[in-house]
């Protein structure tokens, strides 16, 4: 007996050690599809994709619960279901369905890839942006975006890498970045990038439109990350010596942008930040 309890101790112990959100949604779902009674036979469906070290056993409860009166519902009215629940409170339990299916995407915070994954899983991304920001800025500028390419991963790795050398630029300036690809978005560092932005740059420059300064959105169509990040680290160099900075200094009327003393790490969360504009 001993033994036994021993086994089943280990057992759950590993179980929850596994994955704690799992467990939550499995016993939340049967509870909620089984009207809380016991002795019921169901089959619990998969629990949608999270971060493992994040998402809690509270989280799988709540999500497994809400699903599980669906799928009870829809089991016991069929394809009347809706009618006979009635549409508001349909409504209702639908937008806490994606309630929490976005607060899974709060916990993934660094894997926008599976982000996109569970937003198209889901297909749903409801009201990205309106939720008060429980779960902190970097997590709400992430779904901000996934919810921008609304799940389409293809289309946002597209927009978001940089031209490769065919028909692309090559010249990465004079100073001291002398390579750097880009690659998965750091919502870090576009958080970070968008404050130094609003501090040091938005006097003169804007995304969409001329003001001081040229535009900035799309600008890694015309230049290469090294460029753009060596032009804030060593402007007065760049402006002098560089072909490119000289012709759009040209274009500017010999106004000249100011060497804004940025770090190397801020130079390049601004070059990142950039590249969602
Ligand atoms: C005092 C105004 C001013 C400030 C502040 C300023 N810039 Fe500029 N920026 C310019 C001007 C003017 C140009 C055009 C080149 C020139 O004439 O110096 C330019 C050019 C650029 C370019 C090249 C654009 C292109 O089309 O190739 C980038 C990138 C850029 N700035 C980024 C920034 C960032 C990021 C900041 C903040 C850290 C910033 N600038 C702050 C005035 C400014």
């Amino acid at each position: 007996m001993k033994r036994l309890l021993l086994a089943f101790f280990l057992y759950s112990f590993t179980l929850s050690a596994q994955s704690n959100f799992k467990n939550g949604f499995n016993a939340g779902y049967t509870q909620a599809f089984c009207l809380n009674k016991s002795n019921c036979n169901v089959k619990v469906p998969k629990a949608p994709k999270h971060d493992e070290n994040r998402a809690s056993f509270k989280d799988g409860i709540d999500l497994g619960e809400i699903m599980g009166t669906v799928d009870r519902l829809k089991q016991i009215h069929g394809s009347d279901y809706e009618n006979l629940v009635g549409f508001s409170q349909l409504r209702l339990i639908n937008s806490r369905i994606s309630f929490m299916e976005n607060k899974q995407l709060y916990f993934i915070e660094n894997d926008i890839e599976t982000a996109f994954k569970i937003a198209s899983a889901s297909k749903i991304l409801n009201r990205a942006g309106e939720a008060p920001d429980q779960y902190g800025p970097i997590s709400q500028q992430h779904k901000l975006l996934v919810a921008r390419y609304k799940s389409d991963y293809r289309r946002y790795q597209r927009d978001n890498s940089v031209a490769k050398s065919s028909g692309g630029p090559t010249n990465i300036g004079i100073g001291p970045i002398k390579n750097l690809n880009f690659k998965k978005l750091n919502p870090a560092f576009v958080k970070a990038g968008e404050n130094t932005f609003k501090q040091k740059c938005t006097a003169c420059h804007a995304a969409e439109r001329k003001l001081i300064g040229p535009a900035l959105k799309d600008i890694y169509k015309k230049r290469r990350p090294e460029w753009v990040i060596n032009l804030l680290l060593n402007t007065t160099e760049m402006l002098r010596k560089d072909p490119d900075a000289i012709a759009l200094l040209k274009e500017y009327n010999n106004i000249m942008m100011l060497n804004q003393n940025l770090s190397e790490k801020e130079a390049i969360s601004v070059a990142e930040y950039l590249r969602t504009l």
